[in-house]
């Protein structure tokens, strides 16, 4: 026994968290995906790294260089790596200290945070939607909404003690990020650069932390299985340890860690609005059998009022809606009303073709 809470639920909790010291021990059951869909590393390509984009230059008299590289990043991979992004590298430090210290605390100062139910926008979890998982991810996370700050930070977690001042400080300095990279996406688009600010209407901002323990059996289990991410746009901060790969052209390729940089990804709502023509990945996390990692991703999209479509100038003769147009509350529920399925919820919203 490694808890010394005596209430029946909270052991109950403890039971179900990665992060209790000894679930991670040994590979239960639930976590073993099948032959089929597991990750097979043999096949993870290793001649190809996602594009790498500069923004030194992206306010300045070579914009339009920049626009047309994230251009080409958001056709061919949505995703790349971003440096000289202005987020400064002791926030970004002290953001992965606090994350990795709240999810070294004893597990006891988890459990009151713990849901199963995705509307708990405040939430520890576990895998990924634990109440319709049919494999389990190896990971526990915390997030939180992050945007209007002073509408939500009281509800965010109060140990470690910097917690709130430290995720604070972060999660401004990515929304400005994010508000110069949809401003120059909504340039690659042809659109003028509120474009996309617009669209989201009051915007969601959600901060996440991964974490994923070393596993006895990386080829067994997934850190989190194969997806894309349902928003706009994810912000990643990675760390230094690699398990974050992107399916290109039908292949696994490793993003591999670049000190300092962020992983950008674009997520569904950019492929629905821009026709097609962006993409959003699909990735996924392997484990490791030697170190725990954490990542850190900033989900960034519509708030739930938002009405999504493709942009009419995207929609020409030789390229018809591909999607039909929705309030972004109906994506996110079918989003949360099942387990990781790569990019499945999106093809929901396809327009059927007839033959
Ligand atoms: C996610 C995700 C990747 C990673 O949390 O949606 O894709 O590297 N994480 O942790
Ligand atoms: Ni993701």
């Amino acid at each position: 026994m490694t808890s010394t809470t005596h209430d029946g639920f909270n052991l109950n909790v403890v039971e179900k968290l990665m992060s209790n010291g000894h679930n991670h021990l040994h590979v239960q059951d639930k976590y073993v995906f099948p032959p089929g869909e597991r990750p097979d590393m043999s096949q993870v390509c290793t001649s190809y790294a996602v594009p790498v984009i500069d923004l030194k230059d992206l306010d300045g008299p070579h914009r339009v260089k920049v626009i047309n590289d994230i251009r080409r990043a958001c056709e061919e991979d949505g995703f790349f790596q971003i440096m000289n992004h202005g987020v400064p590298e002791t926030v970004m430090k002290s953001m992965m200290d606090i994350a990795k210290e709240f999810f070294e605390m004893p597990v006891e100062d988890r459990v009151s945070l713990y849901s199963e139910d995705p509307k708990q926008a405040v939430r520890v979890s576990t895998s990924f939607n634990v109440t319709k998982d049919k494999f389990f991810d190896w990971r526990d996370y915390l997030r939180h909404p992050c945007h209007p700050q002073e509408e939500f930070i009281n509800s965010w977690p109060q140990k470690p003690a910097l917690y709130r001042e430290v995720a604070g400080k972060y999660a401004k300095e990515i929304r400005a990020l994010v508000l110069r990279l949809l401003a120059a996406i909504s340039e690659a688009l042809g659109q003028d650069s509120d474009y996309l600010n617009e669209i989201f209407g009051k915007h969601t901002q959600v901060l996440h932390i991964n974490y994923y323990p070393a596993c006895p059996n990386p080829d067994l289990t997934f850190g989190v299985a194969p997806h894309s991410d349902p928003r706009g746009i994810t912000v990643l901060m990675q760390g230094d340890l690699s398990g974050l790969q992107v399916l290109k052209d039908g292949k696994w390729v490793a993003v591999e860690p670049i000190p300092n940089a962020f992983v950008v990804n674009l997520a569904d709502q950019l492929q629905v609005i821009s026709n097609g023509r962006f993409k959003s990945a699909e990735h996924r996390a392997v484990t490791n059998t030697s170190t725990a990692r954490i990542s850190i991703p900033t989900f960034y999209g519509p708030s739930f009022d938002a009405f999504i479509a493709p942009a009419a100038s995207m929609v020409i003769e030789e390229h018809p809606a591909l999607y039909r147009g929705y309030k972004f509350e109906e994506y996110m529920a079918a989003f949360w009303s099942q387990g990781l399925k790569g990019k499945s919820i999106l093809d929901r919203f396809k327009i059927q073709v007839s033959p």
